[in-house]
């Protein structure tokens, strides 16, 4: 692993490896989560939007190390945005999860995801408001955002108190978001990678393979490691025991020369 914590500009530290459990239903949630822990994983991110919450929070619950020594995330839903719709929402996270703080809570997205492109700039700062009130209030441990372009956070430096400590956004080999990740890093914002493996569809990618075969890991091995190359808190998904222990061994480091080659790689998605 490159380093094992990323550091939030409040000092909390972030497990530099997330399980992701978006896409897991509920009922395969409490296996998948009680394997990731099973195999090391301290870092669980989940959202109320996943449906999931309620058995993630049941694995963990039963898992046998302390709540203190596990970090969770989840997120308020796209769709719900305003100062007393999100001290709502997130009273209803802690109850599925079982909870009672949260290390980190998410906007999951600057707009419904029915209406995307929506401008909902005061409906984000409204929400942002009852985050920095419920972070204040000690019932989160650190605050952030997710899917936020430069647009999407500038309102919310430019009008709130609390710069956040997180963006969570889609990144994978192919989907750099130079522009964004330079924002970030400038406003000491962590940013996390969702979907790193664009969700299944690089690793079927030659360039990848062949270059994996030359580091003796696999695809999903190399493209986890580029997001912690490009400084960046891979969030991989996987229900499957044998893919969550591989994804988080990681102890190889990719050569600059193959930063650049992976660099280069257009976006399996285009
Ligand atoms: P599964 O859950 O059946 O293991 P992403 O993290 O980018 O969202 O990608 C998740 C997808 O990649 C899921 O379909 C998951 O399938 C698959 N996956 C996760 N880890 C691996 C792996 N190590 N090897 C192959 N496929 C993987």
């Amino acid at each position: 692993m490159k380093k094992d914590t990323f550091t939030f500009h409040n000092g909390v530290k972030i497990p530099s490896i997330g399980f992701g459990t978006w896409q897991i239903p509920n009922e395969e949630a409490y296996d998948s989560v009680t394997m990731a822990l099973k195999n090391g994983y301290t870092h669980i991110d989940t959202a109320l939007a996943y449906k999931n919450e309620e058995n993630v929070g049941k694995a963990i619950r039963e898992f046998a190390t302390p709540r203190e020594d596990i970090f969770i995330t989840s997120k308020l839903p796209a769709e719900i945005k305003g100062y007393d719709e999100t001290l709502e929402a997130f009273n209803e996270t802690i109850t599925n999860l079982g909870v009672d703080y949260l290390d980190l809570y998410l906007i999951h997205a600057p707009w419904p995801w029915s209406d995307q492109g929506k401008d909902c700039t005061e409906g984000n700062v409204q929400s942002w408001k009852a985050m920095e009130k419920l972070y204040n209030d000690g019932k989160i441990k650190a605050i952030g955002v997710s899917n936020f372009q430069i647009e999407h956070l500038q309102p919310i430096l430019d009008e709130c108190d609390i710069v956040p400590m997180a963006n969570q956004i889609p990144f994978y080999v192919g989907k750099d978001q130079e522009e964004l990740l330079s924002f970030c890093k400038d406003h000491d914002i962590v940013v996390e990678a969702y979907s790193p493996l664009a969700t299944g569809q690089v690793l079927d990618m030659p360039e990848l393979k062949e270059m994996a075969e030359k580091y003796d890991v696999t695809v999903a091995q190399l493209s986890i490691r580029y997001c912690l190359e490009k400084d960046t808190l891979p969030l991989p998904k996987s229900t499957h025991e044998s893919r969550i222990i591989e994804n988080k061994q990681l102890d190889f480091e990719i050569s600059d020369k193959d930063i650049k080659i992976l660099e280069q790689i257009r976006d399996v998605r285009d």
